[in-house]
């Protein structure tokens, strides 16, 4: 596995590649891996000849200077973790290579960066799609590969490739959750005993809904899940959504066509969690 930190170098060596007719699967990430990241390289490896995996956190994204600060940093261990796993190259780049100018691009998703993260957190996902764009011209992968669990980023990564004419292959991936149901991810480590005690509640909640979708409203389930959420004195919902799946905008009737999705944000102190569940 071979640790790349500059563009000259990465697009030498994917050159190379592919010239020899190899396919380029891509995991772009944050770092602070774990077993959902895992899950991503392992399908990629799978899939593809090469498998590259990108490690960077971008500044663009963050809506909030202190979760920037004290996103999680562990290129070692995640090192050791992609060499398990039989990755071909990590690229983990410093701010300067990927932004050697201020990218002022402004991208243009419709009504679907309006709602829920896109409207909680302001310039999150035009700063995703700086980020991933950038990296997509980088790498140039046959196919990427995102998780489930960022539900939003994934349709908009999706209307991004399509949109803005991409060539690469968008692959979804399912959640993965800790055996009590907790959608992994690298903030989980950010949790104190009694909030990760507390998260669960989160999925539990979100899986019940499905039971409750069956004879209850839109309205009342809302309310059903907001009630069982917030219960926990460890935990505060931000926003919890029942949207169409395809163009994310909220829907007040089960009987409207279409699969519905259930997104959620909550607070565990200043630790900001996810999740979804999809009705089907
Ligand atoms: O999902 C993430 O970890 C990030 O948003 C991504 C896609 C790596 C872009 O920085």
């Amino acid at each position: 596995m071979k640790i790349i930190e500059t563009v000259a170098e990465l697009q030498a060596l994917i050159q190379q590649e592919k010239k020899g007719g190899k396919s380029v699967g891509f995991v772009p990430t944050m770092g602070a891996l774990h077993d959902g990241h895992i899950a991503l390289v392992k399908q990629c490896r799978d899939e593809n000849d090469v498998c590259v995996v990108s490690i960077f956190v971008n500044p663009t994204q963050f809506n909030n200077a202190g979760d920037l600060k004290h996103y999680p940093r562990t290129m070692e261990a995640d090192c050791a973790l992609l060499e398990a796993v039989n990755a071909d190259f990590v690229f983990a780049p410093t701010v300067d290579e990927v932004y050697p100018e201020e990218d002022t691009r402004q991208f243009e998703f419709g009504l679907l960066d309006k709602v829920m993260e896109g409207e909680h957190r302001p310039g999150h996902f035009n700063g995703v799609a700086q980020v991933v764009s950038k990296l997509f011209s980088m790498v140039k992968p046959d196919r990427a590969y995102f998780g489930e669990k960022d539900y939003q980023q994934l349709a908009i990564i999706k209307a991004m490739v399509r949109d803005y004419e991409i060539p690469v292959e968008v692959i979804p991936c399912p959640i993965v959750r800790e055996a009590d149901g907790l959608a992994m991810s690298s903030r989980n480590t950010r949790l104190t005993e009694a909030q990760r005690a507390a998260a669960p509640l989160i999925s539990k909640t979100l899986l019940a809904s499905k039971e409750w979708a069956k004879s209850l409203t839109i309205t009342e389930v809302k309310r059903k899940v907001l009630e069982s959420i917030n219960e926990s004195p460890e935990l505060e919902v931000e926003y919890f959504e029942i949207a169409d799946a395809l163009s994310l905008q909220s829907v007040n009737s089960w009987a409207q066509d279409g699969e519905k999705v259930g997104c959620v944000a909550v607070f565990a102190g200043e630790v900001r969690l996810i999740d979804n569940v999809v009705y089907r």
